[in-house]
């Protein structure tokens, strides 16, 4: 099962991509997770990375078609997989397509998280991820066992640097330009299902598992 998450900055598809590979065993594969382990560990990656995502812009797609269409051919991948920030631009959709044709596979599902401009705002300030494994959860709406630690690993939780109102307004004029002709793009190839993401968590994740499960 290939699954891609759509959605705004903070629409929920980190904790939905989370769930569904738990619930599916397939790997969950978040772009944006994998830059900020490349920050962290100061690789070349990670430092031209930051540049960008600091200030709410994507990361140009040659730094991140060739590292999505690597990773999706590993071993673990064999069997599906659910991809959480990407693709984000058409030329990494179209980059994403031509990798899969060419081994004769497609993405089945692509799931648009819906949430309104202004509810993002909103959950933004009260995120915590962890540096780790990338877990998310919301100091009121997810919150940990434990203040400041993560629950799956015990990793540190931290707030994001993008996470500040001004750059998250700047990710969501980048999202409406960028990402969302992929809404269309997706409708046109029959694949996209929408779910309404101000619903709370479990019951956004009970209407994604009836899609993948019609
Ligand atoms: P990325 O890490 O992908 O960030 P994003 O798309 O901005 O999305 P977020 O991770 O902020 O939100 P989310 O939808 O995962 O929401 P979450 O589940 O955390 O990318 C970061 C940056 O990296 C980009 O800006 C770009 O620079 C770069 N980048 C990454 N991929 C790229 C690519 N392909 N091309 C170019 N550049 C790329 O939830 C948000 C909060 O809300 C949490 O606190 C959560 O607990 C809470 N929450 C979730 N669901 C609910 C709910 N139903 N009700 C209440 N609260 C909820
Ligand atoms: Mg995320
Ligand atoms: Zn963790």
């Amino acid at each position: 099962m290939k699954i891609i998450m759509l959605g705004a900055p903070g629409a929920g598809k980190g904790t939905q991509a989370k769930r569904i590979a738990e619930k599916y065993s397939i790997p969950h594969i978040s772009t944006g997770d994998i830059f900020r382990a490349n920050i962290k560990e100061g690789t070349d990656l990670g430092k031209k990375a930051k540049e960008y995502m600091d200030k709410g812009a994507l990361v140009p797609d040659e730094l991140v078609c060739d590292l999505v269409v690597d990773r999706i051919s590993q071993a673990d991948a064999k069997n599906g997989y659910v991809l959480d920030g990407f693709p984000r631009t058409i030329p990494q959709a179209e980059a994403l397509d031509a990798a899969l044709t060419k081994i004769g596979e497609k993405v089945d599902f692509a799931i648009d998280v819906d949430v309104p401009d202004d509810n993002i705002i909103n959950r933004m300030s009260g995120r915590r991820a962890c540096v780790a494994c990338g877990g998310t959860y919301h100091v009121v709406f997810n919150p940990t066992k434990v203040e400041g630690v993560c629950d799956a690993c015990g990793g540190q939780l931290i707030l994001r640097d993008d996470d500040q109102p001004e750059t998250v307004k700047n990710r969501l004029k980048v999202y409406h330009e960028q990402t969302q002709p992929l809404i269309d793009y997706y409708t046109k190839k029959n694949i996209l299902k929408s779910v309404d993401g101000t619903q709370d968590m479990s019951k956004v994740f009970d209407s994604i598992v009836a899609i993948l499960e019609v």
